[in-house]
C-alpha cells in the first residue's frame, strides 16, 4: 500500500488502433472481465481512448459496463469551437458529445504532428475553457536522459501550460509522465526511476498549486501485467497510462486490478 489517498487512474491509449470488430470484441471482453471480477470506482477509475470515429461507439457500448469506463478523446484541435476548419474536432464538440476527458501533449503528437509548445497551450486552454479534463503527457528521450537532462524537461514540460491553468482548474488536471525511449519498446523505467521522477513532477506540481498533493500522476511506458503491481507499489505512481497492453482485454485489467489492489 503506497498510503496515497489519490484514486488510481488506468487509461488504455488505443493510438491508431484497432479495427472495427476488433475494438467491439475488446469491449466485450473487457466488460466480461469487469462483471467476475469488479473493480470498484473508489478502486480504480478506468479510461479508453480510441480512434477518434470510434469515441462515440465506444462510449455507447460502454454504458452497460458494471462500472462507469470513461471514453478519453486521444486528442483534440487548437481551434475552439466551431467553423471552417476541415479535418478538426474542437473542445467543444468533444463536450457536446459528452466526452469529458482529453489526452493532450502525448509524444507521438509532439515528435511526429508538430504539436509544439504554442499548440500543446492552445489545446490545454481550449479544454480548459470547454470545462474538460485533462490527461497532460510528458516525458524526455533517450538523449535527454543519458545528457542528465530528464527533470529538467519534464519540469519544463508542466511549466509549459502552468500559466494557463487557473487555481481551481488544477483539479481538472492529470498528469502522465511516459519516458519516450520506454513507449513501445518493452523497456519499462524501474519503479525506483520512475517513483524519482513522479516525486519531483509532484514536487513541481505543488510549488505551483496547493493542489499539487492530489493531482494523479500516471506512468507510461510498456506497462504490463507483469510490471504493473511493481509499478502501482510506488508512493505517487497513481495509474497508468497503456498502450500495447490495453489492445488485450485480459491485459488490460491486469492491470488495472494491479492498481486498483495496491492503494
Ligand atoms: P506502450 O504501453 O505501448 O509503451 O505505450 C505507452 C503510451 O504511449 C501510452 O500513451
Amino acid at each position: 500500500m503506497s498510503g496515497s489517498t489519490i484514486i488510481p487512474w488506468v487509461v488504455g491509449n488505443w493510438k491508431m488502433n484497432p479495427m472495427q470488430a476488433n475494438s467491439q470484441q475488446l469491449i466485450q471482453d473487457l466488460k466480461q472481465q469487469l462483471k467476475q471480477n469488479p473493480i470498484s470506482e473508489q478502486q480504480c477509475r478506468i479510461g479508453i481512448a480510441p480512434i477518434s470515429i470510434a469515441l462515440l461507439s465506444v462510449q455507447q457500448q460502454l454504458l452497460d459496463a458494471s462500472c462507469e469506463i470513461l471514453s478519453v478523446a486521444q486528442d483534440l484541435s487548437r481551434i475552439a469551437g466551431t467553423g471552417a476548419y476541415t479535418g478538426e474536432v474542437s473542445a467543444e464538440l468533444l463536450k457536446d458529445s459528452h466526452i469529458d476527458y482529453v489526452l493532450i501533449g502525448h509524444s507521438e503528437r509532439r515528435e511526429i504532428f508538430g504539436d509544439n509548445v504554442n499548440v500543446i497551450q492552445e489545446k490545454v486552454k481550449n479544454a480548459l475553457n470547454a470545462e474538460m479534463k485533462i490527461i497532460y503527457c510528458v516525458g524526455e528521450s533517450l538523449e535527454q536522459r543519458e545528457a542528465g537532462q530528464a527533470e529538467q524537461v519534464v519540469l519544463q514540460q508542466i511549466c509549459d501550460i502552468a500559466a494557463l491553468v487557473k487555481a481551481e482548474q488544477w483539479n481538472n488536471i492529470i498528469v502522465a509522465y511516459e519516458p519516450i525511449w520506454a513507449i513501445g519498446t518493452g523497456k519499462t523505467a524501474s519503479p525506483e526511476d520512475a517513483q524519482t521522477m513522479h516525486a519531483k513532477i509532484r514536487e513541481g506540481l505543488s510549488q505551483i498549486t496547493p493542489l499539487g498533493a492530489e493531482i494523479a500522476i500516471l506512468y507510461g511506458g510498456s506497462v504490463k501485467p507483469e510490471n504493473a503491481a511493481e509499478l502501482a507499489a510506488c508512493a505517487d505512481i497513481n495509474g497508468a497510462l497503456v498502450g500495447g497492453a490495453s489492445l488485450n482485454a485480459e491485459s488490460f485489467y491486469q492491470i488495472a486490478q494491479a492498481f486498483a489492489k495496491s492503494k
